[in-house]
């Protein structure tokens, strides 16, 4: 019997997709070129698009010179970074792929020491003065972790500007469309969250206001691009950078913001489940944490049972994309009781060139083996660790036909 999660598929109104297969944004902290793509990154997405996902959300890409805790993760506010970034796109086209922009700004995730943002003599702007927990800068002399040195943004309308630029810029690089980043305790999941957006403006208190700011930046990515291929990457339980909220908060924020997504008529939501107890781990990089007291979730928690619903039903034209720790079996059972549409696989990818061969041929997926901190760099090399995962013995065929 064919296999659904091999089936084309047709996002938004026409980005023919090969499968439901979707390879995740990942920062890998190789744009050594001065954040831009290099010729290892363009190596890297072709050889993952070549062995034939639906779709690749290419990592995320700072819209203007802040940076974060990365820094060789890519930027996007200049002709130059088109012109780099339109290198990776048409080398991805040329193998059949699709390749989706996601535009990124770190919020209160960031160290102001870091050198991007002293160069560019930018604040850490963020809601509200509230400090994130965590972070561990490396780079920086004795490894602080995020800043407490915040600037309260004082007009939002100049930072969905920035949004809207790079958006624009995105376009002219040929990508084939968008993925708003929305969570992971970043810029705008810091609106969102009522314990990091103390703001008595119309930015901040109801759910309502917290949702203004990150809808005004969809909404200028809209006018740029149109709905239709736009998606936004979500995660009502998400626990990554201090931004776990309450069920009730999370139920509340979510069942409101989903609604205004999907008047939107959005491509789709990328629907993230980190933060809940799903059962396995692919490594410790997110190690699901018990969550802060206050903060728990119901026993089984799935974001897609409680707000699927909003965004697939009869008529609705945006699809449901899931991530986190899904495996194949897991997708292929809820795309067939269509519960979702499209799955990601992020880490997967890093060490599986042939991960979509190997679900051809039922092959296992192969794990990280190297340990260490093989998914960001810097290495002496951008292709170690990255463009050195091997096939499949069954997939070597593929390795002939590899672009070198
Ligand atoms: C090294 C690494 C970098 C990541 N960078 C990003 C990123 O830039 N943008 C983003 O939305 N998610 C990022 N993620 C999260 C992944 O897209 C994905 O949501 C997460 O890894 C869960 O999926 P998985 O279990 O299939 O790996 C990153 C994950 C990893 C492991």
């Amino acid at each position: 019997m064919a296999d659904i999660l091999l089936e084309p598929v047709v996002l938004g109104d026409n980005i023919h997709l090969r499968n439901r297969i979707c390879m995740g944004s990942m920062t890998r902290n190789r744009c050594i070129d001065n954040s831009k793509p290099t010729d290892a990154s363009i190596k890297h997405y072709v050889s993952r698009a070549q062995d034939g996902p639906g779709l690749i959300i290419a990592e995320g890409t700072f819209i203007s010179p802040h940076g974060a805790e990365w820094p060789h993760a890519p930027v996007m506010y200049n002709q130059e970074h088109a012109d780099a970034w339109s290198k990776v796109t048409s080398a991805v086209h040329e193998v059949g792929g699709k390749i989706f922009f996601q535009p990124w700004h770190p919020g209160r995730i960031q160290n102001e020491n870091m050198p991007m943002l002293k160069e560019a003599g930018a604040p850490v702007h963020a809601p509200s003065k509230v400090p994130a927990k965590g972070g561990k800068f490396r780079t920086l002399e004795g490894t602080p972790g995020y800043t407490h040195n915040i600037t309260e943004i004082d007009d939002p309308s100049s930072i969905v500007e920035q949004f809207r630029h790079s958006s624009a810029l995105a376009q002219q690089a040929g990508f084939d469309g968008i993925e708003l980043l929305s969570q992971g305790g970043y810029l705008l999941h810091n609106f969102l969250c009522s314990h990091a957006n103390l703001r008595i403006d119309q930015y901040g208190g109801s759910a309502e206001n917290r949702c203004r700011f990150p809808l005004e930046v969809l909404d200028s990515i809209i006018e740029v691009w149109g709905p239709r291929v736009v998606g936004i990457k979500i995660c009502p339980p998400d626990d990554y950078n201090d931004s776990a909220i309450s069920y009730e908060e999370l139920t509340e924020t979510y069942t409101y913001y989903i609604k205004e997504l999907m008047r939107r008529d959005l491509a789709f939501i990328n629907l993230s489940r980190r933060g809940c107890q799903v059962g396995r781990e692919t490594d410790a990089y997110f190690r699901s944490q018990p969550r802060p007291e206050g903060k728990e979730l119901p026993s089984g928690y799935e974001p897609w049972s409680q707000f699927g619903h909003l965004i697939k039903y009869p008529g609705s034209r945006t699809m449901l994309m899931v991530n986190h720790e899904y495996t194949p079996e897991e997708a292929r059972d809820l795309i067939k009781q269509a519960k979702i549409d499209l799955v990601t696989f992020a880490r997967p990818f890093i060490y599986n060139p042939d991960l979509v061969s190997r679900i051809k041929s039922g092959l296992p997926f192969a794990m990280n083996d190297r340990g260490g901190r093989v998914n960001y760099g810097p290495f002496q090399d951008p292709n170690e660790n990255y463009n050195d995962w091997p096939l499949h013995e069954k997939n070597q065929f593929h390795s002939q036909q590899a672009v070198s």
